[in-house]
């Protein structure tokens, strides 16, 4: 999707959150094992879920996303819920990515990225991060296409786990899970989905 369809999607929804207000499932379960005071990076962060309730946790967050829309409800999530967080609005396909200098990089349902963007997207996602990092990654297998419950309708943008485990061969795998679960996610993640959760670690 580009830039103006990602605007009026969020537009559209009005004051809704479209992917929700609460963090995803997958984030939040990974929370208790992040050192206190972690620099976070959120990549394509959106409506400012997931940055927002780590910085609540008292982590420093980083968000970067392309949609002003979006940012501008993750700034309003943010004020809200009395945090702070670095909000940056770029194009992670081009960013000027920082590298080997976050504890956690989180990267949860990016898969806009097709199979050629992908491939220097996931590369910039572990360089960013420093020696022990954890890179958190959630999103859809081939099989949410069955579900249509989220995510875009393109089979080469999902993940398996041998796609996964052969894109971030240089770090250390602590977690690799396929499954499926109901999520409610606001109107944009809503049914029975087929997910992937990775946790990877930069060697030290
Ligand atoms: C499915 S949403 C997920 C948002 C957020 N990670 C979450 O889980 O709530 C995908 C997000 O990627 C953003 N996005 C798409 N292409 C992007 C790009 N090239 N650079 C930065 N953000 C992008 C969209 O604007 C949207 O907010």
């Amino acid at each position: 999707m580009s830039l103006a369809m990602w605007n009026q999607r969020f537009a559209d929804a009005g004051e809704r959150f479209v992917f929700g207000e609460a963090p995803s499932h997958f984030v939040e379960s990974q929370a208790p094992r992040l050192p206190a005071g972690s620099q976070i990076l959120s990549v394509a962060d959106g409506e400012g879920r997931n940055s927002v309730y780590l910085a609540g946790l008292g982590h420093t967050v980083h968000a970067v996303e392309f949609s002003p829309v979006a940012l501008d409800k993750a700034r309003l999530l943010a004020k809200r819920q009395g945090v702070a967080v670095r909000f940056e609005q770029a194009d992670v396909l081009t960013w000027d990515w920082p590298e080997g200098c976050y504890d956690a990089v989180l990267a949860v349902f990016i898969q806009f990225a097709s199979p050629d963007e992908r491939r220097g997207l996931f590369r910039r996602l572990a360089a960013a991060l420093r020696p022990g990092g954890r890179l958190l990654l959630h999103g859809y297998t081939p099989q949410q296409l069955a579900y249509g419950t989220g995510g875009p309708p393109c089979a080469e943008n999902m993940y398996t786990e041998a796609l996964l485990r052969e894109a971030f061969g240089s770090l250390e795998i602590l977690e690799l899970r396929t499954y499926e679960q109901h999520l409610s996610e606001g109107a944009g993640h809503s049914g029975r989905s087929a997910l992937i959760d990775l946790v990877a670690r930069r060697p030290a």
